[in-house]
């Protein structure tokens, strides 16, 4: 088999820039690229605070910080890549983007180079079809926030060979996480189960069950949830939930995984969750308060 030394990550916003951070971490040479120089500053940028916090916690030293910033190369161009052994796309759920990307570096890369997608949604068989390497594609879904998050969900598809998951299955492990093994199927195991669950609780909240303060704490104090369901849907974002709901909704066509309309309007109105400063909480103010909706 051959051994993975360089990994490339496709994208540096919140989860990208987790990815290769913890990948970089580990050891491994890590190429990332965005689409503008700008994009690259900032993706950068918050790996450095993240590496920064870590060294203040005392969980990391300040050489090991600067070893792991060593490690990560920027760049805007596809071709950059060609050379790297694992490919993880973390660009924004669009079959169309992803699957151009790959179709480009397909021509690029050798043939060990793996593919992976840390699509949260979409089926990784939809991405291996547009290769000529179904076989080396598999999912590698990480966790927000990826740095602390111990899951990785590595799915396999129909046609996914055993050389390739075991490959990826172990470089997972290689990076400190605790894999799974999924099915290829819309929103695997944990979105599976997450995602009804917040769309429930905006449900609740639309039938006037009990309030946005009271249903985060029932779920917090009561089950012992980190995060009550109205502060993660802030934290993974309203626009990504909804997006999420709309690609599970269109596989499973089950109701429980349709965007309820208060999901739809919030994003309307821009209400993205932590990202834009309103969600369910306000976060102009401190500490956040529950917004009237
Ligand atoms: N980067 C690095 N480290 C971070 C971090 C970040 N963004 N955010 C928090 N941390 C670290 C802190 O430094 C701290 O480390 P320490 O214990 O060594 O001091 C530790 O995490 C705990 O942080 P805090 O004390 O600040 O805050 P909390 O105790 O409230 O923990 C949390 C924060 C880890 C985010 C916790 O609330 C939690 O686990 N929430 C649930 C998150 C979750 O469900 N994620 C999955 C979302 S779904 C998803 O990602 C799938 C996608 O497809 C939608």
């Amino acid at each position: 088999m051959a051994e993975i030394r360089r990994v490339a990550v496709l994208g540096c916003g919140l989860m990208g820039s987790g990815i290769a951070e913890v990948v970089a971490k580990a050891g491994f040479e890590t190429w990332v690229r965005e689409l503008n120089v700008d994009l690259l500053k900032k993706g950068r940028t918050s790996i450095e605070k993240s590496l920064g916090r870590a060294v203040e916690k005392g969980k990391l030293s300040a050489e090991d910080r600067d070893a792991t910033l060593g490690r990560i190369h920027t760049t805007t161009e596809l071709q950059d890549l060609k050379d790297c052994d694992l490919i993880i796309e973390a660009v924004t759920e669009q079959l169309d983007l992803k699957n151009e990307m790959f179709g480009t570096l397909d021509k690029l890369c050798p043939p060990h180079t793996i593919f992976a997608s840390n699509t949260s949604s979409l089926t990784i068989a939809d991405m291996a079809a547009a290769t000529s390497r179904p076989d080396r594609i598999v999912g590698l879904h990480f966790f927000n926030p990826v740095p602390v998050m111990k899951l990785v969900e590595v799915v396999r598809t129909i046609v996914t060979s055993d050389e390739t998951f075991q490959r990826t299955f172990d470089f997972a492990r290689n990076i400190g996480k605790d894999p799974i093994v999924a099915k290829d199927t819309s929103g695997f195991v944990v979105n599976r189960l997450l995602v009804p669950y917040m769309l429930d609780a905006i449900r609740c909240l639309e039938q006037g069950l009990a309030s946005i303060e009271d249903i985060d704490k029932g779920m917090t104090l009561g089950t012992g949830y980190p995060m009550g369901p109205f502060v993660l849907c802030d934290f993974v974002g309203i626009d990504t939930l909804y997006r999420i709901a709309e690609i599970m909704f269109d596989e499973f066509r089950e109701t429980r995984f349709a965007p309820p309309p208060l999901l739809k309007r919030m994003v309307s109105m821009g209400y993205f969750g932590r990202k834009t400063r309103k969600g369910f909480y306000d976060y102009t103010v401190e500490p956040p308060q529950p917004i009237r909706l």
